[in-house]
């Protein structure tokens, strides 16, 4: 009986089988074993595919998603975008939440009332004719140049975030946009965990651009060069407002150009909501005078960097279709916030003094194009847990001059180093009546009549415009450029 017991008769289990009766107490031939085996493995192929059918019908989860996954993560790994890997879950949540707000569109709202119908009660201020060339939406392009040359910048090693870094401790720009910069570089860091943004360029002197505009037209030729950089008096970097992104990701320690492509294009997709516009767009060549730079970002402001971005428009055509929008009939529109404002546009008067209407209770700005006038830009509506110290542009109130550089997002001290900017840290260096001296702008290097008084004809200012003519080494005096430096940016 107990020899009995121990033979595992398999033929009662697989009666199809014959050859599955095992003899425990003798050998068990090869074709036995064989058979066993192959029965084993086509049973758990038969299990693992139910198994797994039925997990597939439980998740909902079709043949073509499974396919399309494995694909795009085979993508990922090709592209070798490591940084994608640190993202979480809950981090691509953020980011398509970033994006929904994104999606909306600045809206205009024409009631058509005027400017004191929708502002209320209006006071009068007096601009002097030198401010119609500063201010945050100055057009400076190849027929307006910018007027004042580093009075008005700060070194951004003390005003910077942590969440970018700077080519060299040299990079200056107005202090009044360094708030909403380092909320657009701090939100970008913090969404994609990525450091490696890095200033390239931000104020660059006139005599950084002799140098920089001769290097270009030796490198590529005069008609060349001159889509890529602006002749010296006449590059936007002179404002203080402009900076070029680069990445620090090369091992030998130097920049690689920034294309906004990949990650990096959320900036040149999201800049509008810090106020920032990628100024030399895609399309726009015969406007801006420039080729695409998707490097070179520039403040105006919002809503303006919402509108023009929404509308395609460069600053060139938004600044005429403001020239539109008078007291009378202002632009009314509604930002991605929801935060209505009234932008309206004032001539200059006699290119002398000019009188502006102004609120006399609202917050309001007031910028020269650095051509024809004025624009004031009123915010309509109270803005929820806006706080007056959260902030950094030049905004009037009835009780004079506030700081303001509402970014749009809610601004807090932290990733801020070193001393915070405010009114009262503001040496008064900067950008002044007082602080402008004159000196920095000079008629030399303009190869047409130059800028002067004379130039005012009150029918219209015409003295300027580059003629391409007037440009040597022998201008240059300074060593702030060399050839190492050189870059495909600027
Ligand atoms: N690259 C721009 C046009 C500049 O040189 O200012
Ligand atoms: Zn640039």
């Amino acid at each position: 009986m107990k020899e009995k017991d121990n033979k595992i008769n398999l033929k009662t289990l697989f009666g199809w089988l014959d050859i599955l009766k095992i003899d425990m107490d003798k050998p068990v031939p090869f074709r036995q074993q064989f058979a066993v085996m192959c029965t084993v493995l086509i049973i758990s192929c038969l299990l693992f595919t139910v198994v797994y059918f039925q997990q597939m019908i439980t998740s909902g989860v079709s043949e073509k998603e499974v396919m399309q996954t494995s694909v795009s993560e085979k993508n990922e790994a090709a592209e070798g975008v490591e940084k994608n890997k640190k993202e979480d879950k809950s981090e691509k949540t953020e980011t398509s939440k970033k994006n929904e707000v994104k999606k909306q569109h600045v809206s205009v709202q024409d009631n058509g009332e005027s400017a004191s119908e929708l502002i209320g009660s209006m006071t009068t201020v007096s601009k002097e004719i030198d401010e119609l060339h500063k201010g945050k939406l100055i057009l400076v392009n190849k027929d307006y140049s910018c007027r004042y040359d580093g009075e008005n910048v700060k070194e951004m090693k003390d005003l910077k975030s942590s969440s970018y870094i700077l080519i060299d401790y040299s990079v200056c720009l107005d202090p009044s946009i360094a708030d909403s910069l380092n909320s657009m570089m701090d939100d970008f860091a913090e969404m994609y965990g990525d450091n490696d943004l890095m200033i390239a360029c931000g104020y660059r002197s006139y005599e950084t651009q002799i140098k920089l505009f001769n290097t270009e037209i030796e490198n590529k030729g005069e008609s060349d060069a001159e889509q890529w950089v602006a002749p010296p008096g006449y590059s936007e970097h002179q404002t203080g407002y402009v900076l070029d992104l680069d990445l620090n990701k090369d091992e030998r320690g130097s920049g690689i150009n920034f294309d906004g492509n990949g990650l990096y294009s959320w900036l040149n997709d999201n800049c509008d909501e810090y106020g920032f516009v990628v100024r030399y767009i895609e399309g726009k060549e015969k406007i801006t005078g420039y080729n695409y730079e998707p490097w070179h970002f520039r403040y105006v402001g919002i809503p303006h960097s919402q509108y023009m971005t929404d509308n395609k428009i460069a600053l060139e055509e938004y600044l005429e279709l403001l020239q539109q929008h008078t007291e009378a009939r202002p632009l009314v529109v509604q930002d991605h916030k929801g935060v209505r404002w009234c932008i309206y546009y004032t001539p200059v008067e006699n290119w002398d003094t000019t009188q502006i209407n102004v609120p006399a209770e609202k917050e309001y700005t007031i910028s020269g194009d650095n051509y024809s006038g004025y624009i004031v830009t009123v915010k309509l509506d109270a803005i929820e847990n806006y706080s007056e110290e959260s902030s950094s542009d030049e905004v009037y109130s009835e009780e004079g001059t506030t700081d303001e550089g509402y970014s749009g997002e809610d601004y807090s001290d932290e990733g801020y180093s070193g001393e915070d900017y405010s009114d009262e840290g503001y040496s008064g260096e900067g950008y002044s009546d007082e602080g402008y001296s004159g000196e920095g702008y000079s008629d030399e290097g303009y190869s047409g009549e130059g800028y002067s008084d004379e130039g005012y004809s009150g029918e219209g200012y015409t003295n300027e415009g580059y003629s391409g003519e007037g440009y040597s080494d022998e201008d240059y005096s300074g060593e702030g450029y060399s050839d190492e430096g050189y870059s495909e940016e600027w």
